[in-house]
């Protein structure tokens, strides 16, 4: 619309314009320009510019996506009063009419995503808040700010689902989702929100929260137990920290991939969490642990400046790990991390024992000792020698990737990985093919399983003592960087500092 029309599109919208009232007419007297499969009345991409009537009064569904629709009017629903679903996606709407939908309050779901809703925003809810059956809403991409939105779903308390996405966001907090007790999925993405504060708490059923693509700095206080999904992606959170509590989470799912996390984060103490997607972050604290020094030494500080107060948060970071039961956790990505993850050993007994997946692609690994169906090593410096640092593996190991980890044929032997079922060994410099016993026409399923179970069974006694996750090793050195980055950070930057700590201090919970 901004962008100069070309002279073709211009004549055609002259001819759409031109050609209105008789296109109108025709639909009224024959329908068969609209699709009309069942209940459904698909007008797709018509070049309307008005919703056509007298399509059939008992259409359920009328799907009205791409066409040139700027107001929906009072009339214009008239005639379709057993509509259940309106799709009016890719339009030019700017005003819905207060009584547009009067008629038809049995609509559950509209979707009303890139349009210009942003324009008469006050008028358009009013026209919402007739729908008491409304369950579903769609307003992506419709440039609407947070004030905007809080007027817009005001009323709408029976609504289950929402997307926002694709808006111009920028914080939320306890009044705009206000009435949404029904809320089970909300869809935040691609907005610019910094800032949360306490904007989740009435929704006492919300179970899906998608705040991926935004300018989170941080979570802290996480606190949402009824929560199964949370897809906080691409922002740039430094660090998680769940709410210190016993309470069961519903949590299952914990997408903090692509952030800037400086360490693994605080999960709650008791969830249900199967996935855990650390991929792209720069969690840079976990190496070896040096002789002598105790894991239970290992803290880290926050300082958390808040208007005037500066207040300070002693996390210790082992303890939070270790009151966290993982036991249901399966897939683990942490791949591409910050040159970080030196050793990672996962022994019998362990939080995170039940692990079918493991991601641990484009680390700095060089000691892996864990009991996982499926490892990604790839993009590591793993394999100076022989591969006797993965023998724990070699029994239950199905899938192994080794892609671009400078592995040269003498290096390698994966006789003893008897149930390997797929071997990525690509982006190497090997000039012959390990020897692998894995062949399918002499050894069968059932014979590789065999053997793999009378091979060798990992003693869980020898390493109870070790039934340590090293995990969160952090090094006093990495804990200085911290302090310094703070240090650094508060006097060269406290302007800064202060609006991105107030940004997540205590007192703003999520
Ligand atoms: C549309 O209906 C609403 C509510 O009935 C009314 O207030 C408004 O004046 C009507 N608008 C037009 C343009 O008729
Ligand atoms: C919400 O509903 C109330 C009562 O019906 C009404 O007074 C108010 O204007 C509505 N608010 C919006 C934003 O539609
Ligand atoms: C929405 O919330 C406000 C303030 O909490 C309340 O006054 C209003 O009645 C609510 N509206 C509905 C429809 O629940
Ligand atoms: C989180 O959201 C991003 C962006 O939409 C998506 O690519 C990713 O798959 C989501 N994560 C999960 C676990 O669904
Ligand atoms: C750390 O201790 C182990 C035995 O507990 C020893 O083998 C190793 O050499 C020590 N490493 C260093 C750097 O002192
Ligand atoms: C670790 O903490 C204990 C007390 O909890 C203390 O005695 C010991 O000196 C500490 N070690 C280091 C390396 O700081
Ligand atoms: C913060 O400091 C300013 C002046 O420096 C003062 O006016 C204000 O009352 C203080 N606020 C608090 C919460 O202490
Ligand atoms: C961890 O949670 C599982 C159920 O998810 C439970 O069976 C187990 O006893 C818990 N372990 C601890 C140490 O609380
Ligand atoms: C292997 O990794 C190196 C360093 O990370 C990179 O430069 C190279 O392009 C990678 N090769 C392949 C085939 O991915």
């Amino acid at each position: 619309m901004e962008a100069p029309l070309s002279a073709l599109p211009l004549l055609l919208l002259l001819l759409a314009a031109g050609w209105r009232s008789g296109v109108v007419a025709a639909w009224a007297t024959s329908p068969g320009g609209c699709r009309l499969v069942q209940s459904t009345m698909d007008c797709t991409g018509r070049w309307l510019s008005s919703v056509p009537g007298n399509l059939g009064g008992d259409t359920e569904e009328l799907l009205l996506d791409d066409n040139t629709i700027r107001v929906l009017g009072n009339a214009s629903l008239l005639s379709y009063r057993q509509l259940q679903r309106l799709s009016l996606t890719k339009n030019r709407l700017e005003l819905i009419e207060p009584g547009a939908f009067l008629r038809s309050q049995g609509l559950r779901v509209l979707s009303l995503a890139d349009n210009l809703l942003s324009t008469n925003y006050m008028l358009t809810a009013a026209a919402l808040s007739a729908l008491p059956a409304l369950r579903t809403l769609d307003l992506a991409g419709n440039r609407l700010t947070e004030d905007m939105v809080s007027v817009l779903v005001w009323n709408l308390s029976s609504l289950e689902s929402l997307s926002v996405a694709r808006n111009i966001i920028m914080r939320l907090d306890s009044s705009v989702f206000t009435n949404l007790t029904q809320l089970l999925e909300l869809n935040l993405e691609k907005n610019y929100i910094f800032e949360i504060d306490q904007a989740f708490e009435g929704l006492q059923r919300l179970q899906r929260l998608n705040i991926a693509y935004n300018c989170l700095p941080c979570v802290v206080e996480f606190g949402l137990t009824q929560l199964r999904v949370l897809n906080v992606s691409n922002n740039i959170i430094e660090w998680f920290l769940s709410l210190e509590s016993d309470d069961l989470f519903e949590l299952e799912v914990l997408d903090l991939s692509h952030n800037r996390l400086l360490f693994f984060p605080v999960l709650p103490r008791q969830s249900k969490l199967r996935s855990l997607l650390l991929k792209d972050n720069e969690m840079s604290f976990y190496q070896r642990l040096p002789n002598g020094t105790s894991l239970a030494n290992v803290t880290v500080q926050f300082q958390l400046i808040d208007g005037n107060s500066t207040s300070i948060m002693t996390v210790n970071l082992w303890d939070e790990i270790c009151h966290s039961n993982l036991s249901s956790l399966r897939l683990l990505d942490m791949s591409q991390n910050q040159n970080c993850l030196e050793m990672f050993d996962l022994s019998e007994g362990d939080p995170l024992a039940m692990l079918t997946e493991l991601d641990l692609s484009q680390n700095r690994l060089e000691e892996l000792g864990a009991d996982i169906a499926t490892v990604d090593l790839s993009h590591n410096q793993v394999l100076s020698g022989d591969l006797g640092w993965l023998q724990d593996l070699a029994v239950t190991l199905r899938v192994l990737s080794l892609r671009n980890t400078s592995l040269s044929s003498a290096d390698v032997d994966f006789s003893a990985f008897n149930s390997l079922v797929r071997l990525d060994l690509s982006g190497n410099s090997l000039s012959v093919f390990p020897p692998n016993p894995y062949n399918c026409c002499t050894l069968g399923w059932w014979d590789a399983l065999q053997r793999a179970e009378g091979l060798r069974v990992p003693d869980g006694r020898e390493t109870a003592d070790l039934a340590l996750l090293y995990l969160v090793l952090a090094l006093p050195t990495c804990l200085t960087a911290l302090v310094a980055f703070a240090v650094v950070f508060l006097t060269f930057k406290q302007k800064l500092l202060k609006m991105v700590k107030s940004r997540c201090g205590v007192s703003s919970p999520y």
